[in-house]
């Protein structure tokens, strides 16, 4: 009996990790895309935040099917955030800029094999980024949320909208993007626009800034009132 779980990523799972990234973003370049190389240094820099989705027969090492990767940020001022690329908040998908005591986790990456996808493994690995950030008791989870249904939408018929309308029209349920729509139903809210985010033709290279509040986040006073009653 097949069966699909989210695991903690291991050495093991590098060579899946490269061959699902071929797998999920075809016309993404190259230098955008996690190896096992990159992902074997996100495992020495922040293990605990790198998940993978793995089909198992009961026995034996299972596919990977899924992945999630991300790191922590030190602090992220919705306010004042002026746009960042995909390279430079990911130190060059070095994740050099992680923070041990980061607020924010911030999502390098979730992706699901096309034959894998609807069957909620996806949810099931945005739990698993959320469940890291409840442990962790962080602000939330930040990410840049590819549009990859921009370019057909452009594309298609009477379309041909700007990427904020676009995002609109996606968040009031006019419009269903194929990543957006997903990430909205996970139970992220759009924050602001990142024109020129990853080089991707699919979604024009844009990604609308998305933001999971923690409500479980628990404050410095009652972290440390717990500690005195424990
Ligand atoms: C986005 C992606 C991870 C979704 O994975 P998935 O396993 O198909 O998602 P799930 O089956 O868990 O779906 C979760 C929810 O999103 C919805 N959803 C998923 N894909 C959708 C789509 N193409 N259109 C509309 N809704 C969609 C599902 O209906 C479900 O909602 P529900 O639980 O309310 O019914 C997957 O399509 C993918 O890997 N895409 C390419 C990579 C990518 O764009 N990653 C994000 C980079 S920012």
């Amino acid at each position: 009996m097949m069966a699909i779980e989210v695991l903690p990523m291991t050495e093991e799972h590098l060579d899946g990790v490269e061959r699902l990234q071929h797998e999920c973003y075809p016309t993404m370049k190259e230098h955008e895309k996690i190896t096992a190389e990159r992902a074997a240094h996100f495992l020495e820099v922040f293990r605990e935040g790198q998940t993978v989705a793995v089909e198992t027969s009961g026995s034996g090492r299972g596919r990977v099917v899924g992945m999630n990767s991300g790191f922590l940020v030190a602090d992220f001022d919705f306010a004042r955030e002026g746009g960042h690329t995909f390279q430079e908040i990911t130190g060059g998908l070095t994740y050099s800029n992680h923070s041990p005591d980061g607020e924010f986790y911030y999502g390098g990456d979730i992706c699901v094999s096309p034959a894998y996808r609807r069957r909620g493994v996806g949810r099931k690995l945005y739990e698993s980024r959320k469940r890291i950030a409840r442990e962790l008791n962080l602000r939330g989870v930040v990410s840049g949320g590819m549009l990859t249904g921009l370019k057909a939408h452009r594309e298609g018929p009477g379309a041909g909208c700007q990427a904020g309308e676009y995002v609109e029209k996606v968040c009031s349920g006019e419009l269903i993007d194929p990543t957006l729509t997903f990430q909205l139903r996970c139970g992220f809210r759009v924050m602001g626009l990142l024109p020129g985010y990853i080089d991707d033709a699919s979604c024009c290279s844009t990604a609308a800034l998305i933001f999971w509040e923690n409500p479980n986040r628990a404050t410095e006073e009652e972290r440390a009132m717990a500690r005195a009653t424990t």
